[in-house]
């Protein structure tokens, strides 16, 4: 008898368990989501002029490739190689790079040593638990520049059984932020813009952070 040994991403990185399982049928969903729509609450905060934006579980840089277009350089980080390959070949741009990193460490952009004038951790807080956030918001709060944004979701609602979700409350995450110099600047409740999720009933909340 053979056993097949398969790359398991969930086995390495935490709060990346079902994604590679569930990468092809994942994949359009998240290329049906228009950003425009998705950030309404928290557009106003972001630079007009050319910046530097670390999208932080970018899955296939939707997002990533809405702020290249607007002029911005992005640092797209994915732990889960499906999502990286096919933002890679759906989203082609000089102005944004991939990097294979994860949450809550962000060793890899850590290394580095760059300031992001936004930082965004879109629909990937609530796959961390209690002591992984509490990791990750020290180190996205060494990567903010002065004077720029963090924005943090937080899905509220079911999710699907293979995930590693966590519900996440508001105020933790907005005291776990202030005990790293991070103040919070707005907050907005959004229903899905994504259409599975909406018709679920998940809602999000949406939290900005200046240092
Ligand atoms: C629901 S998707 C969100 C993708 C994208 N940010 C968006 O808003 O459409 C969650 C993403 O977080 C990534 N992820 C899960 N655990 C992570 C971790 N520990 N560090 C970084 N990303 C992670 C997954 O691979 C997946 O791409």
């Amino acid at each position: 008898m053979t056993i097949e040994i398969r790359p398991n991403a969930s086995a390495e990185v935490p709060g990346t368990e079902g994604y590679v399982d569930d990468a092809e049928l994942l994949i359009p969903r998240y290329e049906s989501v228009n950003p425009s729509e998705k950030y309404r609450a928290v557009t106003h905060l972001f630079p007009k002029v050319p910046s530097l934006v670390l999208d932080v579980g970018a899955g296939t840089g939707v997002d990533a490739a809405w702020f290249a277009q607007a002029g911005h350089q992005v640092l797209a980080v994915e732990p889960v190689s499906a999502f990286r390959e096919a933002g890679i070949r759906l989203h082609p741009s000089p102005q944004i790079e991939w990097l294979e990193d994860s949450l809550p460490r962000l060793s890899g952009v850590v290394h580095r040593k760059k300031l992001f004038d936004v930082v965004l951790v879109s629909s990937v807080w609530n796959h961390l638990a209690r002591d992984e956030r509490g990791v990750a918001i020290a180190a996205l709060g060494t990567l903010l520049a002065p004077g720029g944004v963090l924005i943090i979701s937080l899905r509220h609602g079911p999710s699907p059984s293979n995930r590693r979700v966590f519900e996440v409350p508001i105020d933790e995450t907005v005291n776990l932020a202030s005990n790293h110099q991070l103040m919070l600047i707005a907050s907005a409740e959004t229903a899905s813009v994504q259409l599975l999720n909406k018709q679920a009933g998940v809602n999000w909340s949406w939290l900005a952070f200046k240092n």
